[in-house]
Order: structure tokens, then sequence, then C-alpha cells
């Protein structure tokens, strides 16, 4: 099925004023707004395809530890060139949606060489077009730091999750280990301004400041990545 644009709109980007936001988003003094992101996407989407292997090498067991209890109806909310379907369960429902169609279609082959049913929809994470209470889980990995508003995509994610829904996370953020997180906060505008991601982003602080109850929570490489669970309200 070919990816289906859907309720792609302009939203706020935090940070414009320059300053570190007190929910963990770092500062960007040009911050980058929705289709800016998908353009940034549409010029690495094949070759993100192609090192596939080198993602899995890294954060394959990390995935694996996140997604493989994912249950029922499934919404992969910035599912990218579909990374995390492999370590999905088989018998999910699979919906994925991406802003960008490039990395869409990626998806859409990767999810065609696995034994996985799914459709594919091109999206925008902060305003999801789904009713409230549509899935079991939602799943979401290496997204927020890329997210205009990832706030505003954490609360979409909390309401098209049904009340006994899990929300699944895996981010990366800022290390834990001080002359790592100092690199990174030297880098930090440098690596926005090309990749489109705020590398220094505080995961926990984020889901937090989005109002979601922190479940459970792990970091690994560092510190860097950490995998979240979180539920609707
Ligand atoms: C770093 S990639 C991660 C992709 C995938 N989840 C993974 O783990 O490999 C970030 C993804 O977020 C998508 N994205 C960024 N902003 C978005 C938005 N507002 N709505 C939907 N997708 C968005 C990008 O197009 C890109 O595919």
């Amino acid at each position: 099925m070919p990816a289906t644009d859907t309720n792609i709109q302009s939203h706020r980007t935090p940070g414009s004023d320059g300053s570190r936001g007190s929910d963990g988003t770092p500062s960007t003094t040009r911050p980058k707004s929705a289709d800016d992101i998908a353009d940034l996407y549409a010029d690495v989407a094949d070759s993100l395809h192609r090192w596939r292997w080198a993602d899995r090498l890294v954060t394959g067991r990390y995935r694996e530890r996140q997604f493989g209890a994912a249950s029922g109806c499934v919404l992969d909310v910035a599912c990218g060139t579909g990374t995390n379907f492999p370590y999905l369960p088989v018998d999910v429902d699979l919906v994925g949606i991406d802003i960008s169609p490039e990395m869409l279609a990626n998806a859409r082959e990767a999810l065609d060489r696995l034994p996985l049913e799914g459709s594919l929809r091109r999206m925008d994470a902060q305003s999801l077009a789904f009713p409230a209470d549509s899935f079991d889980t939602v799943v979401s990995a290496l997204s927020t730091c890329t997210f205009p508003d990832p706030i505003e995509a954490l609360q979409e994610m909390e309401r098209v999750c049904k009340p006994d829904g899990r929300i699944l996370l895996l981010e990366h953020g800022r290390s834990e280990v001080g002359p790592l997180a100092r690199f990174q906060d030297w880098r930090a505008e440098a690596h926005y301004e090309k990749r489109g991601c705020r590398w220094d982003q505080e995961p926990v602080a984020l889901v937090e400041q989005a109002g979601l109850p922190v479940v459970d929570e792990w970091t690994a490489l560092l510190g860097t990545v950490t995998g979240i669970e979180t539920a609707p309200r």
C-alpha cells in the first residue's frame, strides 16, 4: 500500500528564544519546521536504509528489549525506514507513520520483507489522524529529538493509546558521562543545524514535561540511549 498524506500542518517550535526549556528541550536558535525535517530526511532516506545493518549492530538489542513485547494494534510513530519492524512480534497489527515520504518508501520495502501485517501513512506526529484510544501499543524510536514540538507529539501518542495501553520509547540524548555530555553541549547547535537532531535533549524530562508517568526507564551506551515506558494518564 502506498504511503498517503494525512494532516500535515505547521506547528510552533520550542526554543526559538534560544533558551533551554525547563522540559529538557535543549536550546536551538534556528528551530526547524516539520517541512524542514522532511526535506532533510528526503536526502538521507536511502543511505539510512542501506546502512540499516549498522544501526542493527548498535541499537538492535535495545530495540528488541523495548519493543519485543509490543502487542495488539501497534502504532510506530516516526517509523523512518522501518528499523523497528524486525523487532516487533509477528502477530501485531502494525501502522507506521512518518513525515517523510522517502523514509516511508524504504519502510515499505522493509515491511514487505517481513511476515508482518501493516500499513504505512504519511502523517505529522504532532497531529495524528487517528481517533482517541485507537492503539494497544504506541512505539517510537529516536524520534523526539527531531520533532519540532516533542511535547505535543508525546501528548498525541497518549491520546491515541488505549487507556490500558502502553507507550514504549527508545530515545537518545545527553550522556551521563561528563566529558561526552560537554562535547554534546558544545556541538549541539551545529549538530541540530546539520541533522535536525537535538542530541543534548533529556528524554525522561521531556516525558515528564508532557505530563506522562514514567512507568519504567533504563539507559545504555553511557546514558546516550534511554528506554522509557509510559502510559496514558
Ligand atoms: C532519526 S529518525 C528515526 C527513525 C526510526 N524511528 C528509527 O528508529 O530508525 C527520525 C524520524 O522522525 C521523522 N519525523 C521527524 N519529525 C516528524 C514529525 N513531525 N512527524 C512524523 N515524523 C517525523 C523523520 O522523518 C525520521 O524518519
